[in-house]
């Protein structure tokens, strides 16, 4: 198991707080978290587990996983993206458990992230979510700001 102690000035930290680099191991506890941050949604742990699944099995993922007293509380999922002249982070899932939010753990695993970004000479970090997701206050705060330039399409054929 690869355990990722690290103190971090934005998280909850201290005794029984840990992160740790998302393994095959995490995905029971993970898709339970999944299930219930996202329970206005109709996914069943089969479809959830199914989903966790293909995205940790994605070429050039990286996910990390936040537990306070040995209970799951969150995890991010991301993959790099090559790019013509620098790879990217791309933020492919990113959840907090309802009881475990406002409480920096979000913050938390997002400053992870930076670190790895920074550790590996990637070039940006990206993601893509609702308008109206109460999440984009919390990505703006942390200094995430929307691309004008880029336009996100659905075929209205299918
Ligand atoms: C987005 C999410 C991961 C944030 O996790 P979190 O642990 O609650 O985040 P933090 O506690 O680190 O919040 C940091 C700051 O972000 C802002 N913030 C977080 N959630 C917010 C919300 N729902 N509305 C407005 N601001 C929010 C706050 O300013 C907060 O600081 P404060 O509590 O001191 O005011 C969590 O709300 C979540 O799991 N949402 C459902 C799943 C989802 O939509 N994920 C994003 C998919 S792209």
């Amino acid at each position: 198991m690869s355990v990722f102690l690290i103190s971090l000035k934005s998280a909850p930290g201290g005794e029984g707080v840990l992160y740790e680099v998302m393994e095959l191991q995490h995905l029971d506890v993970c898709t339970a978290g999944f299930v219930s941050a996202y329970e206005e949604e109709p996914w069943t742990i089969d479809r959830a587990r199914e989903y966790l699944t293909d995205l940790f099995n994605t070429p050039r993922s990286i996910g990390f996983c936040a537990f306070e007293n040995d209970l799951f509380v969150g995890a991010i999922i991301c993959r790099e993206i090559v790019g013509s002249k620098y790879n990217r982070l791309s933020i492919e899932e990113f959840f907090v458990i309802p009881i475990a939010r406002r409480k920096g753990y979000g913050n938390a695993l997002m400053e992870i992230v930076r670190r790895h970004v920074c550790n590996n000479g990637l070039g940006a970090i990206t993601l893509m979510t609702e308008r109206d997701n109460p999440a984009v206050s919390f990505y703006e705060k942390g200094g995430f700001a929307h691309v004008e330039h880029m336009a996100f399409l659905a075929d209205q054929n299918i």
